[in-house]
């Protein structure tokens, strides 16, 4: 595995590659890589011939009170992950080396960056999405593998591309999660054994959701209000949202018949958490 620091070296060896008639794939993460991460490795070997994941934390898509100075760090083990994946090439830029000094343009996907995690988050996704439109630019991959477990990130990103004609395909691959239902989460370090059980109640809501669903249950609003309901038990998890949304648009829809996102985000003390699951049309 190639290790690179340079956004010049990175482009330069992915034009070669292209050149050469090997196809790139992106797998772009902040690190502390758990076994959701790898899936979009191996998602990525199966389709591409080079694979270059990018291990960058992003200082632009965290708030002034989150928690990019705590974020967890762990490159040693990452990149043997990596390695042991078979990935071509590990790109991990300095903060300086993304953004030098006197960077001040942005990519801004108006409208849907605040909606789900960017309403409580404002600029969140501006900082995602300049990143992402950096990255692609830097590697010009053919595919692009991103998580659902980011539904919110997924929509503005597959908007970013459609809008701004970046010529990369996004693949977008299923959730990874722990036995016990919970979404595996470079975030879920930060939660004290107390909180890592409190914290199943996000998925336990969702599965609420898809078993009345399941039952021929419709209603946005009657499938919210159960999901809602089993948050409501875990009285020390804080909602901040609960919502029945379009996946491509995000905005609210009525029922689930034509299909739809069910997206939660709670805080687990200090930690925010997220999770989702997708209903395919009837
Ligand atoms: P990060 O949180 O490190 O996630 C990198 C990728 O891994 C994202 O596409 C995310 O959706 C995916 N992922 C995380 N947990 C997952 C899980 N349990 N199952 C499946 N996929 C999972 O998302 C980011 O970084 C950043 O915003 C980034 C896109 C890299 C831009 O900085």
């Amino acid at each position: 595995m190639l290790t690179i620091t340079s956004t010049k070296e990175m482009t330069t060896l992915s034009k070669q590659a292209r050149r050469e008639g090997r196809r790139v794939g992106l797998v772009p993460t902040m690190g502390a890589l758990h076994a959701g991460h790898i899936s979009l490795v191996r998602a990525a070997r199966a389709k591409v011939d080079v694979v270059v994941a990018s291990v960058f934390v992003n200082p632009t898509q965290f708030g002034p009170n989150e928690d990019f100075a705590k974020y967890p760090r762990s490159f040693e083990n990452d990149a043997a992950m990596l390695s042991a994946e078979k990935t071509d090439c590990l790109f991990c830029p300095s903060v300086d080396e993304m953004y030098p000094a006197g960077s001040t343009a942005w990519v801004e996907v108006e409208g849907i960056s605040g909606k789900l995690d960017g309403r409580s988050r404002p600029g969140h996704f501006r900082g995602v999405t300049t990143v992402v439109a950096k990255l692609f630019n830097i590697v010009e991959p053919d595919l692009a593998f991103f998580g659902q477990k980011d539904a919110a990130q997924a929509a503005v990103i597959r908007k970013m591309v459609r809008d701004l004609n970046f010529d990369v395909a996004i693949v977008v691959c299923p959730i990874v999660r722990e036995p016990d239902g919970l979404a595996m989460s470079s975030r879920n370090a930060y939660l004290s054994l107390e909180e890592r059980k409190q914290a199943t109640v996000l998925s336990r809501s969702l599965e609420r959701v898809q078993t009345l669903a399941a039952q021929g249950e419709c209603d946005a609003a009657r499938l919210a209000a159960a999901g809602k309901q089993v948050m409501s038990e875990e009285p020390a998890v804080r909602l901040d949202y609960f919502e029945v949304v379009s996946a491509d648009t995000l905005d609210p829809v009525a029922d689930i018949s034509q299909g739809a996102l069910v997206a939660v985000a709670a805080c687990v003390g200090s930690t925010r958490l997220i999770d989702n699951v997708v209903f395919e049309p009837r």
